[in-house]
């Protein structure tokens, strides 16, 4: 059988496969989102997202102590305030559960890079991602509030601001007030094609943010579409953002390569928290092998053409590629 081409020569031992493999998986190319609350010695375990807690600040610099320890180069915090109300005014109160983590972590963990979510839904009464005018978010009425809450990261020491909502004119509006203020240097990174998911489910109970009527998309991306996240990541780069984002990620790894191609511009995907605990429940049953579910997630996202992955599996992952040398 005189085959020319016969792939199985590449795939014979492990020692080759790593040598003819395209794609890698880094710690450093994770980031860990961690859930900051108000107050001290607070670790509260979220049920839909096991190994994840609410975290008061003084937990959480330990938690990203281990984060950095394992390699992984971010970390991105969610806000859960003590106080919430119609306008979203505790999100850029200056000492915020994520005000004060960013000191806290910034201080004492040196060289792990903090991003913050800026969004409105974790500090309204109404759980949606701005200001409420006609039973629907009023888009130019929430930019400011965005504004003075990513500004209010940055001063705080926040390294990359992460705008969530999905609001029209949101990037250009942090960027100017960022600029205005001194904070030229600091990078955004934009959910730019975040979509009406179904899998944000756990997430919204761990940052308490599921909106009390209604749904969000009037302003998140209808799933069907894959132009539209062009013409938004577009936007989003016009506007200033330095990195643009694809979330979720798993369902959505067409986006993630079309934007990679289209822009060369750096690409982080979001695995969302429903991507991870469909993993975690279904280890939990013996239904599949839970670290290798998570490292080919992990790969194919990489492998679609992102750059980086924000994901809960972040330290699992980073242990994982540890013990594989
Ligand atoms: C806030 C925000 C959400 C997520 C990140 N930022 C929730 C939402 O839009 O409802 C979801 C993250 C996840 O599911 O892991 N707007």
């Amino acid at each position: 059988m005189g085959l020319i081409y016969r792939p199985r020569r590449l795939r014979k031992g492990e020692s080759i496969r790593r040598l003819v493999r395209e794609t890698s998986l880094s710690a450093d190319d994770f980031i860990l989102p961690l859930f900051v609350t108000p107050g001290k010695g607070v670790k509260k375990p979220i049920k839909s997202m096991p190994g994840h807690y609410q975290m008061s600040a003084d937990n959480m610099r330990k938690e990203a102590k281990e984060a950095k320890d394992l390699g992984i180069s971010s970390v991105i915090l969610f806000g859960i305030p003590e106080h919430k109300d119609e306008a979203g005014t505790s999100a850029y109160d200056p000492k915020g559960p994520v005000q004060t983590a960013i000191a806290e972590i910034k201080s004492r963990v040196p060289g792990l890079i903090v991003i913050t979510d800026v969004c409105a839904c974790e500090y309204t009464s109404h759980g949606h991602c701005g200001i409420i005018k006609n039973n629907d978010v009023d888009n130019d009425a929430t930019l400011e509030l965005l504004s003075r809450e990513a500004l209010s990261h940055a001063e705080a020491g926040a390294d990359i601001v992460a705008p969530s909502d999905m609001m029209d004119g949101r990037v250009s509006a942090i960027r100017s007030t960022l600029d205005d203020n001194g904070f030229t240097g600091i990078p955004i990174m934009s959910y730019a094609a975040k979509y009406a998911s179904a899998f944000y489910g756990p997430f919204r109970d761990a940052a308490e943010s599921t909106p009390q009527f209604g749904d969000r998309r009037t302003y998140q991306m209808d799933p069907a579409n894959s132009d539209e996240a062009v013409r938004e990541v577009m936007l989003d780069i016009t506007e200033g953002a330095d990195i643009v984002m694809v979330k979720p990620a798993l369902p959505y790894l067409d986006v993630i390569r079309r934007i990679k191609s289209e822009f060369n511009y750096p690409v982080a995907a979001y695995n969302v928290s429903g991507e991870f605990s469909m993993i975690k429940a279904a280890a939990e049953k013996g239904w599949l092998d839970g670290e290798r579910a998570m490292m080919e997630s992990l790969i194919s996202i990489r492998r679609a053409g992102a750059d980086m992955i924000l994901t809960y599996f972040a330290k699992e992952a980073a242990k994982a590629l540890q013990k594989q040398g």
